[in-house]
């Protein structure tokens, strides 16, 4: 495997922690506090080309590769992991699957907007009573002569209050059961379409989630995305890409609480000396630095194997587990390493405890990753047998 980056994606990595550094940085804990959607850098974010990396400029993107996209999620998620998953969800589960699986009318119509950042989009799979187990849509989509009308629920969506166009996946003949499941964009204003309350989060608290109604909401065959019936291959497939955008998001919250914690090891005393002298330290940050270390080379493999269109179902679900994984517990050692100081809002390490939570859970569970990678390796294994 190549370790090293291109020149372009180094550049695109800098601009990404500029950014970071000086439009991010200064409002993240008063976010985090108000639970507030970034709306300006969310717009600042579109003007850089960062909401559709890897979207064809012919749509508006700036055609890109993955591995550009996971070194500019990192940079942005080292600062503030709410911001990373807004960029995360409208590039990987949104844009994506709309270049994918769209027609050209839809390309023009919703991707040329979300790619350039002038509209947001969302992700919606699980519901009230269906999350891991993805297959049991609940949602329908009953034909009305030419039109649709869709029924049901969705929960825990991201960008969720905030956005323009929805994918939503609904059952639309269930006796074929996930083979029935057909994918539709949902517009924001549709009659019938109701926005649900925004949650109240442990974490990444200024990316806003809620749940969302669908009342005989109305759609056309222009809003159908991909024919009917393979919308549940449409869900996996772009969660396959929407798992190193969360593990990319997952490596910078690691990495940001790491190098919070080095820095405070310099300047903190005890002992007569600075705590990164001690030994009880140092196999801390000894620890946390092959951590993150290995992750980034996980992802770096998965999003390489993407850009080079061989499957990376497995690549990609290990580097989630891993990066959700070894982000809880170096955040958590990175609160250990400031002592008390750490367990306050202002030497900023809590935060990425908070954070590192949900990585673990959204876009498939830790428990679903095994499960995904397990079923890999085994057929790769009989492929070879
Ligand atoms: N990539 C491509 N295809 C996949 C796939 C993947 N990762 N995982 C499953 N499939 C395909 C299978 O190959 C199979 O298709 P075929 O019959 O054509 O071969 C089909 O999907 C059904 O798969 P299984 O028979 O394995 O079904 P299962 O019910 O046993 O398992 C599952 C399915 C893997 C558990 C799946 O339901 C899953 O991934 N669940 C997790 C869902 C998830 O990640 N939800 C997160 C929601 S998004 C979010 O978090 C919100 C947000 O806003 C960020």
């Amino acid at each position: 495997m190549n370790f090293s980056f291109t020149e372009d994606q180094i550049a695109i990595r800098d601009a990404a922690r500029d950014f970071a550094e000086n439009e991010i940085a200064s409002t993240a804990v008063e976010r985090d506090i108000s639970g507030e959607f970034p709306y300006d850098i969310v717009k600042k974010i579109g003007e850089l080309g960062f909401m559709g990396m890897m979207v064809d400029p012919k749509w508006g993107g700036s055609g890109l590769d993955t591995v550009s996209y996971a070194l500019a999620l990192e940079e942005v998620a080292k600062i503030d992991a709410s911001v990373a998953v807004i960029m995360s969800v409208n590039n990987s589960l949104v844009c994506w699957g709309i270049e994918e699986f769209g027609t050209d009318e839809q390309k023009e119509r919703f991707l040329r907007p979300l790619a350039t950042g002038q509209k947001l989009g969302a992700y919606c799979l699980s519901e009230p009573g269906v999350g891991s187990d993805a297959t049991q849509q609940a949602t329908t989509a009953v034909r009305d002569g030419n039109d649709w009308i869709l029924n049901g629920a969705k929960n825990w969506i991201t960008n969720g209050t905030t956005s323009d166009y929805y994918i939503v996946y609904a059952q639309s003949d269930p006796t074929k059961g996930y083979k029935g499941i057909t994918a539709f964009i949902v517009e924001k204003d549709m009659e019938g379409f109701e926005i649900g309350k925004k949650e109240d989060k442990l974490g990444i608290r200024s990316s806003d989630t809620c749940s969302l109604g669908f009342t005989n909401v109305r759609l056309t065959d222009g809003h159908r995305l991909g024919a009917e019936g393979i919308g549940f291959k449409i869900a996996m497939e772009t969660l396959n890409g929407g798992r190193i955008g969360i593990a990319a998001q997952a490596l910078g919250i690691a990495a940001g609480a790491y190098e919070r914690a080095v820095k405070y090891s310099f300047e903190r005393q005890a002992f007569g000396k600075p705590i990164n002298q001690l030994q009880a330290i140092q196999f801390k940050l000894s620890d946390m630095c092959v951590k993150i270390e290995a992750a980034r080379l996980l992802i770096m493999k998965a999003a390489r194997a993407k850009d080079a269109h061989t499957s990376y179902i497995k690549e990609a679900a290990m580097a989630k587990l891993y990066a959700s994984t070894i982000a809880f517990e170096v955040a958590n050692e990175a609160i250990q390493v400031h002592g008390g100081y750490g367990y306050v809002r202002e030497y900023l390490v809590e935060r990425s405890l908070r954070d590192a939570k949900i990585t673990q859970i959204y876009e498939g569970t830790s428990e679903i990753q095994h499960i995904v990678i397990a079923r890999q390796l085994l057929k790769e294994y009989q492929l070879e047998a």
